[in-house]
C-alpha cells in the first residue's frame, strides 16, 4: 500500500476527484444481504477516499450520494438512505474537523427530508472554517436540473438588465452552477463496473479523465485512489492539441 502511494506525483495530483459511488445493492446481494446493508457498508469506502484524498492533498473531492432519479427507489430504501445521511453526517463532524475538512453539498436540497437537510446544514455550518480538503456531497442532484437552474439566474439577470447576452461567457455559465469557485473535476471515477454518467455533473467534466472501476462501492479501498491517480498519472491530457505539442510544451 505504502509503495503504491509513493508512485503518485505529489506536484499532479488532481486537484479535484468525483465519484460515483455504485454497486451498493449489488455488492449486498452478493453476500446474500438487503441493499440498505450495502449503502451502510459503503460508508466505510466514503471515509477511506475521504481521509486518502485529503492526506494526498487533493483540494476537493464530489461525491454523488442520492441522484433526483433515485427518488424513484422503493420507499423503505430512499427512507434508509436519508437515515443512514443524518446518522453519518453526525457521527462523521469530529473526524471531519480533526481532519480538517469542510464539508458542502450541491443539488436541490430543498427537497431533502427535514432531518437530512437540518444534518447537512449543521455538518456545513460546523466545519465551515476548514481548509484541508473540500468535500462535497452531491444530493437530490441532477446535472440537468442544475443547468436549468444556471439557465434560469442568467435569464433572470439580462431580464433585469444585468447582464448582456452577448456578454455570456463559459465563465458567466460556471458561476451560475452550484459548483461556483470549484475546479472542475480533472478526474471521475465510478465503481460497479457501469460505464455511464447517470446525470452527474455534465457541464464540469467536460474535459475529466474518466475512470470505470470493476468494484463494487463497498469495496473501494484507499489503494483503489491511489492506482486510479497513478493511471490518471500516466494519461497524456490533450485538451484538442497533438502529441507532439503536448510534449514541446513540457520541455
Ligand atoms: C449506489 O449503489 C448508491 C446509490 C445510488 C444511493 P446502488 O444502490 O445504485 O447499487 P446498485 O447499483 O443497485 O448495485
Ligand atoms: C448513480 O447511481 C447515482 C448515485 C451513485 C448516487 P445509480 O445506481 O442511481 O445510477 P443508474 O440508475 O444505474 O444509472
Ligand atoms: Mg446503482
Amino acid at each position: 500500500m505504502k509503495d503504491l502511494k509513493s508512485l503518485i506525483d505529489v506536484e499532479k495530483l488532481p486537484q479535484h476527484i468525483a465519484i460515483i459511488m455504485d454497486g451498493n445493492g449489488r455488492w449486498a446481494k452478493k453476500h446474500g444481504q438487503p441493499r440498505v446493508f450495502g449503502h451502510r457498508n459503503g460508508v466505510k469506502a466514503v471515509r477511506e477516499a475521504t481521509e486518502a484524498a485529503a492526506e494526498l492533498g487533493v483540494k476537493y473531492m464530489t461525491l454523488y450520494a442520492f441522484s433526483t432519479e433515485n427518488w424513484g427507489r422503493p420507499k423503505a430504501e430512499v427512507n434508509a438512505l436519508m437515515t443512514l445521511l443524518v446518522q453519518t453526517i453526525r457521527k462523521e463532524i469530529e473526524t471531519m474537523n480533526k481532519n480538517n475538512i469542510k464539508l458542502q453539498a450541491i443539488g436541490d436540497l430543498s427537497q431533502l427530508p427535514s432531518k437530512s437537510y437540518k444534518a447537512l446544514q449543521e455538518g456545513i455550518e460546523s466545519t465551515k472554517h476548514n481548509t484541508r480538503m473540500t468535500l462535497v456531497l452531491a444530493l437530490n442532484y441532477s446535472a440537468k436540473w442544475e443547468i436549468i437552474e444556471a439557465v434560469k439566474s442568467i435569464a433572470q439577470q439580462s431580464k433585469d438588465g444585468k447582464i448582456e447576452p452577448n456578454s455570456i461567457t463559459e465563465a458567466t455559465f460556471a458561476q451560475a452552477l452550484s459548483t461556483n469557485g470549484m475546479p472542475d473535476p480533472e478526474l471521475l471515477i465510478r465503481t460497479s463496473g457501469e460505464q455511464r454518467i447517470s446525470n452527474f455533473l455534465l457541464w464540469q467534466i467536460a474535459y475529466s479523465e474518466l475512470t470505470f472501476l470493476p468494484i463494487y462501492w463497498p469495496e473501494f479501498r484507499r489503494e483503489h485512489l491511489y492506482q486510479t491517480i497513478i493511471d490518471f498519472q500516466n494519461r497524456e491530457r490533450r485538451f484538442g492539441k497533438t502529441s507532439e505539442q503536448i510534449i514541446n510544451s513540457k520541455k
